[in-house]
């Protein structure tokens, strides 16, 4: 979380924070040697150029990285000049200004031909400042200490102060007036992804973690490399619903080979035996033979744990486990293409059903062998992959993401500030909307949590506060 760090009153900068980023030498206005980190650098320059030509503003740099020296005669300075108070709104002790970090920017705009120092000219240069906010994000950088956010920043209003996390979190924090602290704390958001072939699931959720900046992200239903399609995947404060998206029916389209069979039940395992496949195979009618619920063997290539230990490591080891088996309904099935050997079908199943393993029942059931060759999700609860976005969209900022009561399809109730109190505290409440299964409470559109009904009377089931 290069870019996210957060460095306030309360989080001092790390030791080693220095060795995961390049600092970079420039000059700011004074012409005087300045350090700041690399990428910050790179974009910077993109934010000055496009002020200068749409904007008409020339702006420079007062400080960007400050060692602890720096910041300590910073300190003393203000001190001696201003006094306690003034440092108190405006000054970080040493070790806790994230001018360490070398992603901060203190800016300066030239005015009559001369950069001011913005906080001294605080008049002149703040009405100056304030056009720039607007643009900041486009070039992944957040005004740090904005108004009306001090109790929770720390400091005063500083116009001049900016401060580079990436493009995708700057312009979540910037479109829902957001400081850093609430995006890291309190943000929460879903993505319905499209996940490409030949990359884990766990690829794709390290991913967003660095896009976000944000350490906590959650899928909800692993999709193997060979699959591709629907991936919800929460971020923030949303994994907390992770378990109801996972418990989603999903639907899938998959391909199957007959006469072969591999030890991972698809094409990406060893082939274990081939074999001429019987003529007049009935597959409609097999197919259809599987609309019920039935006891499927989890297959022994996945990460399901018996006595402490993944299925897969005893494949590896060799050892022998007896394979578990799990309640699974196929709500649908139908066959979608047959071509020489190979049979597509689409499918709607319940939660932790494997379709490798479908296939594999399913060709045993005709009398043959079989291994599933493409598998893609084409839909999970209501999520059809004509509404995910794939990772470069999301990389590029062309993407689209949803809250939490967007995507549950629980009641969700505005409440006033005497329920915002009760609800904030968890109390439980009496059911007076009828509520049958869970219900999603707001206060002034923020959400504060999800309560369930229990004998007519609403418990939380989880705070968001
Ligand atoms: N002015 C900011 C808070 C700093 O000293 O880091
Ligand atoms: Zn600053």
């Amino acid at each position: 979380m290069k870019y996210t760090v957060l460095v306030n009153k309360n989080n001092r900068i790390s030791n080693n924070y220095l060795n995961k980023i390049d600092l970079v030498m420039t000059k700011n206005v004074l012409e005087e040697d300045i350090y700041i980190e690399q990428e910050t650098y790179n974009n910077y320059l993109k934010l000055k150029k496009f002020i200068s030509n749409e904007l008409n503003i020339d702006i420079g740099i007062d400080t960007a990285y400050r060692d602890n020296n720096h910041q300590e005669r910073i300190y003393n300075h203000y001190l001696e000049t201003k006094g306690k108070d003034y440092c108190d709104k405006y000054v970080a002790l040493v070790g806790y200004s994230e001018h360490h970090t070398g992603l901060a920017i203190d800016i300066d705009v030239k005015i009559n031909n001369d950069y001011m120092y913005s906080d001294d000219n605080f008049d002149l240069a703040e009405p100056v400042l304030k056009k720039i906010h607007p643009y900041l994000h486009n070039f992944g950088f957040i005004l740090r200490y904005p108004e009306n956010k001090e109790n929770i920043t720390g400091y005063n209003y500083e116009p001049w102060h900016i401060r580079y996390v990436g493009k995708i979190p700057a312009t979540i924090i910037y479109e829902n007036n957001l400081t850093l602290e609430e995006y890291l704390n309190d943000f929460g958001c879903i993505l319905y992804i499209n996940k490409p072939k030949d990359i884990t699931s766990f690829d794709v959720v390290n991913k967003i973690s660095n896009i976000f900046g944000i350490k906590k992200v959650g899928h909800t239903g692993t999709l193997d490399p060979l699959a591709t399609g629907v991936m919800l995947v929460c971020v923030g404060k949303a994994t907390k619903i992770v378990e109801l998206l996972t418990a989603e029916d999903k639907e899938y389209i998959a391909e199957v080979k007959l006469g072969i069979k591999t030890d991972t039940l698809d094409i990406t395992g060893e082939v274990l035996e081939t074999r001429d496949v019987p003529k007049d195979l009935n597959i409609i009618e097999t197919l259809n033979s599987f609309k019920k619920t039935y006891l499927q063997e989890v297959p022994i290539y996945s990460a399901v744990k018996v006595n402490g230990k993944k299925l897969y490591e005893y494949a590896r080891e060799e050892k022998k486990v007896e394979l578990p088996k799990k309640e699974v309904t196929i709500k649908e099935i139908e066959l979608l293409n047959m071509n020489n050997n190979t049979f597509k079908f689409r499918t709607l199943v319940t939660k932790g059903c494997y379709i490798r393993s479908l296939i594999n029942d399913i060709c045993i059931t005709l009398n043959t062998i079989g291994t599933m060759t493409s598998l893609v999700r084409t839909k999970q609860g209501k999520i059809d992959i004509s509404n995910t976005n794939c990772l470069e969209e999301i990389e590029s900022n062309n993407y689209k993401y949803y809250k939490i009561e967007e995507v549950l399809d629980y009641k969700t109730i505005e409440v006033d500030s005497n329920l915002n109190k009760k609800i904030s505290n968890g109390v439980k409440l009496s059911n007076e909307w009828n509520i049958k299964d869970k219900v999603i409470f707001t206060y002034n559109n923020k959400l504060l949590g999800i309560y369930e009904n229990n004998n007519n009377e609403l418990r939380v089931w989880k705070n968001f506060v």
